[in-house]
Formats: structure tokens, sequence, C-alpha cells
């Protein structure tokens, strides 16, 4: 059996502005999905899903626009190696779906490495995010590619559409304290909104834009410096351009000025909005104190470190 694990991730600024090629801060956080993968004979793609149930494909009789995305992305597999039978995949994810942090992106560049090794492919860190980001062409609207990209990578990197992303030096012990609104949405969706803001208030939405992308440049710098201060500033910054957009919602506000009666140094909603997870830094140590705000005000917190650790393949002894 072929396993591999991927993080999920955290959007410290540049969410949607990203979509139209801006800048994007994102980390990986130690919280993990885990697919494994092995070859069998019949000619299907079986799936079994820790938070979506069983699934079977039929390739013979299902061509990949009729799939679901991780099967698609296992069928793209397939087609690369020639191979004439098919895969069961099984999925475990520690990652809340409708999140904002990044759960497809991460099972299914699990899913793609995993199913590469099961084939003998040895894909390349490039062929890994192309097919698992045709997966998330079936999530959701126009993605960006910043979702693959950091659960491939690990780390905190400087994301920009059709470049090779930076990595950003941060303080290792630096944790995000999470508040989950315990509202899934559909990151679609909310990419279309903001489309249609665009059409809607062109100007408004180029002042956003460009504000939300030197937001990002600064913050990059200031979380490098270990400038924890600076990086909350822009970090409340951010949220309100966020609010402009249309993206943030009553309880992700809520949850966000919960936060700044405790001792956080910054708050703002991250991923896509209208529901999912607000993130915050506050001054080391007093990270509880900022989690029984947001419980108080409904939403369900936890704390997360970075993740260095990107992608990560392993395969049973006994194979
Ligand atoms: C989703 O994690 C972030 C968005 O910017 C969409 C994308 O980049 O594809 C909202």
């Amino acid at each position: 059996m072929h396993h591999s694990s991927a993080p999920a991730k955290v959007i410290l600024s540049g969410e949607h502005s990203v979509v139209y090629g801006y800048p994007c801060l994102v980390a990986a956080v130690d919280l993990r999905s885990e697919a494994s993968v092995e070859i069998i004979p019949e000619g299907i793609i079986d799936v079994i899903s820790d938070k979506l149930g069983r699934q079977s494909f039929n390739l013979a009789a299902t061509n990949t626009e009729e799939m679901s995305p991780i099967a698609s992305v296992a069928a793209s597999a397939i087609e690369m190696a020639g191979h004439r039978g098919g895969l069961r995949i099984k999925i475990s994810s520690q990652i809340p779906m409708g999140s904002g942090l990044g759960s497809s992106a991460s099972v299914l560049v699990s899913v793609a490495s995993a199913c590469s090794n099961a084939l003998g492919l040895r894909m390349s860190s490039e062929e890994i995010a192309a097919i698992a980001s045709k997966g998330e062409e079936k999530v959701h609207f126009r993605p960006s590619g910043v979702d693959v990209n950091i659960a491939l990578r690990g780390g905190a990197i400087l994301y920009r559409k059709g470049r090779l992303p930076d990595s950003v030096k941060y303080p290792e012990e630096i944790k995000l304290i999470l508040g989950y609104s315990g509202i899934p949405r559909k990151t679609g969706d909310m990419v279309k909104g903001v489309a249609d803001f665009a059409e809607s208030h062109r100007d408004r939405f180029e002042i956003c834009l460009r504000s939300l992308g030197d937001i990002t440049t600064r913050m990059s710098q200031a979380l490098a410096e270990n400038d924890m201060i600076e990086v909350g500033s822009m970090m409340l910054l951010n949220h309100v351009v966020l609010c402009l957009l249309g993206v943030s919602s009553e309880p992700l506000d809520k949850l966000v000025s919960s936060t700044l009666s405790s001792s956080a140094l910054g708050a703002k909603l991250t991923g896509a909005g209208g529901g999912g997870c607000i993130v915050a830094i506050s001054t080391s140590g007093y990270e509880g104190e900022v989690e029984q705000k947001i419980k108080q005000a409904g939403g369900t917190p936890f704390v997360v470190g970075i993740s260095k650790e990107g992608v990560r393949s392993w395969t049973d002894r006994q194979q």
C-alpha cells in the first residue's frame, strides 16, 4: 500500500486578490489529510473516504467529466501510466471541510502523490500540482493554485499565479489561533460573488485589490522580521478590506472582534469567507485567552503551528 499525506493551509493575506494575480501569503499548518492507494485488478476507481463515504467509478463506462474530483485525479494518473487495472483509494482527513483550510487541495495532492507512487510514475512536484489542480477545478470556480502549492511545499510561501512561489521566513514557535464559525461554505460561490462585485463596483474593487497586494507584501516582510505587532495590524487591515469586498459575514465579524478584547495582536477571516474560519495571533503564551473569547462568541477554537513539511509519502514494508 502506498501512502501520502499533505497539510492544510491558512491564508494570512491575499485570499481573493490572488485569483486576480496579486500575491498571497499562506502557511501550511499541522492538520493533515492522508491517502492510501493500492492497485486492484478490476477496472474501477474505488474511493473510500472517512468524510464522504464510498463511491466507485467504472473506468470503461465513466468519462472523467462525470467523476468526482478525487476519482478524476486518479484517472489522470492511470492514463499517464497506461495502467490496465484500477485503484482503491482510502482517504482520512483531520481538516474540516468547507472551513477555508484547504481540505480539498490537501486531499487531492495526497491522492495524486500516492497514485503516482502506486503506479511507479515518479511524478515531479509540477506534475502532481498539475493533476491535483485539475481536480480542484471541479471543486472551485477559477482556483488560483495557492491551496495546491502550499499543500505540496509546506512552510510559508508568497504565491502568485503562474510563478514559482517564494519561501517566506517565519518565527518557528509561532502559533495561529483558528476560530471555526461552524458555517460551511463553497469557495466557488464566494469567488463568483467577488467577480460580480468587480462588475458592479469596478473602482472600489480595484482599490481593494491594490490594498490587499500592499498589505500582503508588508505582512510577509513583518513575518520574516518577527514583527508580530505589524503582522497583527496588517491582519486587521486585511479583514476590513475583505469586508468591503463583501466576503465577510456577521458570525465572522463577531469572531474577529471577540478576539480584539483579549490579547490578540490581530485577526481576520481566512480563506474564501462567508463562513469557515478566522485566524488570530497573540503574544506568545496568551493563546488560551484568545481561544476563550472565540468560544464565548460561539466559535470553535483550535491552535495550530506552521508545518514545515509539505506532501510526504511512504510505503508499507510488506510491499
Ligand atoms: C481559497 O483558499 C482562496 C481563494 O483566494 C480562492 C483561490 O485562491 O482559488 C478565495
